[in-house]
């Protein structure tokens, strides 16, 4: 792989010992993929935040890092609400530790608001043709597939030292080679809302990493595009996808129709509702899988406005999309529904002590049974705040 004088020096170990790991794993990736050069990024997000996910270990090896990023960086989700933790009942010996770890990546310059949906703050509204190293699978397929952004699927340690290094190999889905669809999946019916991620959620299980191309009946909206893509990177491990007439390649390409195609029925998408009924009643509900946009927190401001909620329910978002709308907040958690920040139902330990959980995301959907240990099941928007039980106060 070709280097640049300062690269050579940084991979050297003459501007210090991070960022020679940090070139070391992304030259070590640029060989395994035959990339030719490194080239910049605009920006990065990083996974591996949450203390239940990354344990000791982990925090272990973020403290050794010293350095600063070159580009505008930012957390994945942490374990826990980073101002609210107690309220959600995390043990203090768990806080402390993320804490330390949150700590530990602000040394670093990189923002700690923690998000899987980066692409709503300020300072990371990727363009089209953008290269980027994102990590959070759901953030990868929004920005590859719904913006034109170009991003592989970065672990933790290859998006931060893509953000030390202020660069990237360029492999994979950086490439126009690499982003062309090899499989086509026709629709056959209408969809809206979280039908969207029951797509997601059946297509991701049948095609694994392929890059698709939808024909479908129907132009979905960003949210719902959202929530397909997340589904398909938790079910399978799609990363990039494209919606003929919609998404952006696909105007601009006029990609012609792979030779293998699947068909999608109704009665697919029904089955996904239907498969987790033995959920009868779920004692917790979250939506917000991908954290939730300004849009969605006006839907459910106005599903929950003038009612009670009996049950636990939580809507996840970026903190600073809950700062930039707090009447929605204020209309949202009126009801007992509470906002939460910094966090997710998979990746905080505060949902391991229910035993079921209704969710309107096919990828909380994939990840909450194995990650929390609860039983999921899968709900439209309206029928989560049904399952919360509500009493009308007008
Ligand atoms: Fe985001 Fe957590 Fe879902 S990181 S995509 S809300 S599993």
């Amino acid at each position: 792989m070709y280097l640049t004088n300062d690269e050579e020096k940084m991979l050297a170990g003459e501007y210090g010992h991070s960022l020679q790991k940090a070139t070391e794993i992304l030259v070590a990736l640029g060989d395994i993929y035959g990339a030719e050069r490194l080239i910049p990024v605009k920006s990065a997000q990083i996974a591996g935040v949450s203390y239940k996910t990354i344990g000791d270990a982990g925090l272990e090896w973020i403290l050794d890092l010293k350095g600063h990023v070159k580009v505008p960086s930012i957390l994945n989700p942490a374990g826990m609400d980073i101002e609210r933790w107690k309220d959600m009942g995390i043990e203090p010996s768990f806080a402390n530790k993320q804490q330390k770890i949150i700590e530990a990546y602000a040394r670093l310059g990189i923002r700690t608001k923690c998000t899987c949906t980066p692409y709503y703050l300020e300072g990371f509204n990727v363009g089209f043709g953008d290269h980027i190293a994102w990590s959070e699978s759901s953030a990868v397929s929004y920005a590859n597939s719904v913006i034109g952004a170009r991003t592989n699927r970065e672990g933790g340690p290859s998006a931060l030292s893509a953000a030390l290094v202020g660069k990237t190999a360029n492999y994979g889905y950086h490439l126009d080679r690499m982003r062309e669809p090899v499989i086509a999946v026709k629709v056959d019916c209408r969809l809206s809302g979280s039908d969207y991620g029951a797509l997601g959620y059946v297509v991701g299980k049948d095609i694994g990493n392929r890059v698709p191309i939808f024909y479908m009946q129907d132009k979905p909206t960003n949210d719902e595009m959202k929530s397909l893509g997340a589904a398909m990177a938790a079910s399978g491990a799609v990363a990039l996808y494209h919606i003929e007439g919609v998404t952006p390649e696909a105007k601009a390409n006029d990609f012609a129709m792979p030779c293998e195609v699947i068909t999608v029925e109704r009665k697919q998408i029904d089955e996904v509702y239907q498969a987790s009924t033995h959920v009868r009643s779920a004692d917790i509900i979250t939506v917000g899988c991908p954290h939730c946009s300004p849009e969605e927190l006006e839907e459910i401001a106005l599903l929950v406005s003038g009612k009670k909620l009996k049950k636990e329910m939580w809507v996840c978002t970026a903190r600073e999309v809950a700062q930039r709308y707090p009447e929605l907040v204020e209309r949202i958690e009126k009801s007992g529904a509470k906002i939460v920040c910094d966090t997710c139902m998979v990746v905080s330990p505060a949902t391991n002590r229910y035993s079921s959980m209704t969710v309107n995301s096919g990828k909380a959907l994939a990840y909450v049974p194995s990650m929390c240990k609860v039983a999921a099941k899968y709900a439209s928007i309206e029928d989560c705040v049904i399952e919360a039980g509500v009493i009308d106060e007008d």
